[in-house]
């Protein structure tokens, strides 16, 4: 059974046979399939039931449990449990634990407390797969495995001794000498220069900081790390899969380079959604951000992996480990509209966490479909309606997300923004005001990769890319977007573009670097914006652009730039703020500062490119649409994200999914209402 055939939408939960008697595995599974629960994800923390002490393998309590799913028609992702390495294997084996940055060893106790890099876990860790996977591979139950368990997920720094070992194969094998390490590192600066591989180390506490390019590297070093342990694993569930079963993992984390861990390693990413995480006690939270519509984001992420993907973990109840966190049941139409909101951006499978909440352990209030009576309840009544709501969804499987504007990534640029505060605080304002500003005007958006490791991806779909701050950049990624622009395309740059080469080192060409011809712009002056210029703005014809956090000066050099745009109320009023150029068919906008939400829902109007589904159906700032497309059949997916119900309009005939009626005109969606429009 592949989970992502196009065919259907399937629901699952997460089920943990070692929380509970054997006696309850029975009534469990008949309950779920009952309630239209037609897989569960089992195991991922179980490697004791497996291996209780070292070398000592006894397999008989999961093939009791698989047993039981055989004969209920229960279908199960099988995991490999590395995400939790037995006491056993602590104790005797300390150098596997991973380490704080002074060195203090994480032990025993939590989860994730292991180092991708040691010998002795890469072994351990090899083995338990292979165990598992020659043993259970074979049942018919199983359709798919899930590796290890939310990859950096806790922590996304390791610190132990095998790391800072494998960190100094890592550099030498890039580098090759010491001298092209010291230049990249620009380590003649503070007098930081190595005359010996082993006096370079993963970063260590230093008065001042870690030199900003190793940190680059380390967190290089870190993917590659991260990557290379779940590969090991699929490398040994690969020669034992039946045919058509899967291997995935869940969850998106920092530090890592999903895109290629999912290409060489997994067939599809699933994800694990909790947008509760937005209604948790403490802050007020601003009434118009987007809280557990900013999961939105989140799985536009996802679907930047695997167009199709699954969820793994969707949240079910209310959550809080006992020493953090506490945000509310979801209100009677949630746990709908989260999973709709999965499902409108690519999901095709969609998992809660978990079936029934764990009565002992740090997760005793991280709730599941079921509280601890496993009585019957609201919850389990709304999967049920769920499942049937699937049914009528069948359509939409295998569609895939349709967005006309897109916002490239890549992670240099990402991992230089975590070091990097002037990088940082101007990402931070335009990566959410691009995304804010898209969903208030209702204007989906993909997130692109570009990724040295992958083949450069197609942007001829989109008719216009935002690239805000590639601080980072390279020849070849200009010639991409150039190719980009000359066919037609529409590319909006924002400050610092081009001002640094991909060891994060500044270059010393004129600015934005290796942007200049396509941007036919130049970059005079900077600076930061001081809290005391509150006022300044950039003037589009009449349209006044807040400036935040930071300023380009620009210059039209191209003979095919022009400026669109000035500087009002600064030293530098009169000086170019906004321009664009014409390349090819196509056009370059220079824009000198960020993107927060005002600014860029201008941009997106101006481009032709807010509400494309006005006309279709048109609804309040509430509602997020989103749109699956398959073989040119086009389905609207409407999430009423508020607690008041939203008035929305159809201005053409349409076949609601839920219900099959046709309906045209006024429709009112109630509070956390979701409809589907085919
Ligand atoms: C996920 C994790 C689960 C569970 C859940 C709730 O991050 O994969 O094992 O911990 O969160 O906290």
């Amino acid at each position: 059974m592949n989970l992502i055939d196009g065919e259907k939408l399937t629901l699952g939960t997460c089920y943990y046979p070692e929380h509970w008697p054997e006696t309850m595995w029975e009534e469990d599974l008949r309950r779920m399939l009952e309630n239209g629960i037609e897989v569960i994800r089992i195991a991922e923390f179980a490697w004791n039931k497996v291996e209780p002490t070292e070398g000592t393998f006894t397999f008989d309590f999961f093939d009791r449990f698989l047993d039981v799913a055989e004969k209920m028609g229960m279908k199960v992702i099988f995991c490999t449990p590395t995400a939790t390495p037995p006491a056993w294997l602590t104790e005797k084996y300390p150098e596997v634990l991973n380490a704080r940055i002074d060195g203090v060893i994480y032990r025993h106790g939590g989860r994730r407390h292991y180092n991708y890099n040691s010998p002795v876990y890469q072994e351990k860790a090899a083995l338990i797969t292979e165990r598992f996977a020659e043993h259970f591979a074979h049942r018919p139950c199983i359709i798919g495995w899930q590796i290890d368990n939310e990859i950096n997920c806790e922590t996304d720094v390791f610190y132990s001794q095998s790391d800072d070992k494998a960190f100094r194969a890592f550099v030498k094998e890039k580098y090759g000498t010491l001298h092209a390490l010291n230049d990249a590192w620009g380590t003649v600066f503070w007098n930081q220069t190595y005359s010996d591989w082993s006096e370079i180390h993963i970063p260590r506490p230093t008065v001042n900081n870690v030199n900003i390019h190793l940190l680059l590297d380390y967190t290089r070093f870190v993917s590659h790390s991260a990557r290379g342990f779940v590969k090991l694993q699929s490398d040994i569930l690969r020669r034992y899969l039946k045919p058509g079963d899967f291997i995935t993992t869940n969850g998106i984390f920092s530090n890592v380079d999903n895109h290629a861990m999912n290409a060489e390693s997994l067939d599809f990413m699933m994800y694990d959604s909790y947008p509760n995480f937005a209604n948790m006690t403490g802050g007020t939270p601003d009434p118009r951000s987007l809280r557990d519509r900013n999961w939105s984001r989140h799985l536009a992420e996802v679907r930047s992996i695997s167009p199709i993907f699954g969820i793994m973990e969707q949240q079910s109840g209310a959550n809080g480990q006992t020493h953090s966190g506490m945000a509310p049941t979801p209100k009677p139409g949630q746990i709908t509209l989260w999973t709709m909101q999965s499902v409108a951006h690519g999901a095709d499978y969609v998992s809660y966490f978990r079936w029934r909440t764990c009565t002992f352990g740090t997760e005793i209030y991280w709730h599941g479909i079921l509280d601890y009576s496993s009585r019957d309840n609201r919850r389990l009544r709304e999967v049920k309606e769920i499942h049937k709501k699937f049914q009528s969804l069948k359509p939409v499987a295998g569609a895939h997300y349709e967005a006309k504007v897109a916002v490239i990534k890549d992670f240099d640029n990402i991992w230089n923004a975590q070091e990097d505060v002037w990088h940082r605080t101007i990402e931070a304002v335009s990566s959410q005001g691009i995304y804010a500003a898209a969903q208030h005007a209702h204007t989906p958006v993909d997130f692109v990769y570009l990724t040295d490791e992958l083949p450069a991806p197609d942007l001829s779909r989109y008719s216009v890319i935002f690239y805000p701050h590639p601080m980072l950049a390279s020849k070849t990624r200009a010639d991409l977007l150039q190719r980009y622009v000359e066919n037609g395309g529409t590319l909006v740059f924002g400050c610092r573009s081009g001002i640094k080469d991909l060891n994060g080192r500044c270059v010393m060409d004129l600015l934005p670097g290796v942007f200049r011809e396509l941007t036919g712009a130049d970059v005079p002056e900077y600076t930061p914006v001081g809290p005391e210029d509150k006022h300044i703005v950039v003037d589009w014809e009449g349209e006044k652009l807040k400036v935040t956090v930071f300023s380009d000066e620009l210059d039209a050099i191209g003979e095919q730039a022009e400026v669109l745009g000035w500087y009002e109320n600064c030293y530098y009023a009169g000086t170019p703020g906004l321009l664009v150029n014409r390349v090819g068919k196509g056009s370059v906008y220079s824009f000198g500062t960020t993107f927060p939400e005002e600014t860029a829902a201008v941009f997106l109007r101006r481009l032709g490119v807010a509400e494309p589904y006005r006309n279709v159906v048109e609804v309040p700032e509430c509602c997020e649409i989103a749109v699956r497309e398959k073989d040119g059949h086009r389905f609207y997916f409407v999430l009423n994200y508020s607690a008041e119900p939203a008035e929305i309009v159809l201005g053409e005939a349409k076949t609601d999914l839920y219900t099959g009626e046709t309906v045209q005109g006024r429709v009112q969606v109630e509070p956390y209402g979701t409809r589907v429009y085919g």
